[in-house]
């Protein structure tokens, strides 16, 4: 029984939860820029990770999780997202960016984001101005040991 954490990233933020679960449940970690490396047959368990930019998950991931439902839709399948706002749900986003995987996820699940503006290129500043992102809202991963073990608990269940 093996997991992959497989999770794309734009600033670190997501890596670093990526990193955290990885590192709680023995598993591999793969950063989806990688996804040439992975050999899906290795594995029984797959934990998703990505941040919601402007309401969609990280196209490469998505497109993957698309490319390969047929191979991922017969092993254990969990997703975390990262992200700054409260709204929509975790329900909500699934339904709008995965909705072939509504009903084979296991476990869903979102974590805070993290934010550094020093980071940040010019064009992601102008897009928070335009959509009017609510940086105040930002939840961040103070508390990240403890979500990742309450993930874990849930997911432990469903193994
Ligand atoms: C340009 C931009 C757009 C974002 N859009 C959203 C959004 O629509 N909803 C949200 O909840 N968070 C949004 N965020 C916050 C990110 O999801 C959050 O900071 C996340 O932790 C970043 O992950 P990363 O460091 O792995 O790239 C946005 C951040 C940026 C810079």
């Amino acid at each position: 029984m093996k997991t992959l954490v497989l999770y794309a990233t734009k600033y670190g933020g997501t890596e670093e939860v990526a990193k955290t679960i990885a590192d709680n449940c023995d598993a591999d970690m793969v950063n989806i820029e990688d996804a040439d490396l992975i050999n899906l047959d290795r594995y029984t368990t797959v934990i998703f990770g990505s941040p919601l930019y402007v309401g969609k998950i990280r196209k490469d991931l998505k497109e993957f999780m698309l490319n390969q439902i047929h191979k991922l839709s017969s092993k254990s399948l969990h997703l975390f997202i990262t992200r700054g706002m409260k709204s929509p749900t975790i329900d909500e986003i699934i339904e709008d960016n995965i909705p072939e995987y509504q009903n084979i996820l296991q476990t869903a699940i979102d974590f805070g984001g993290s934010f550094d503006f020093n980071k940040m290129n010019l064009i992601d500043s102008l897009i928070i101005k335009t959509v009017n992102l609510d940086l105040a809202a930002l939840d961040e991963n103070e508390n990240l040991d403890e979500k990742v073990s309450s993930f874990i608990g849930k997911l432990a269940h469903k193994y």
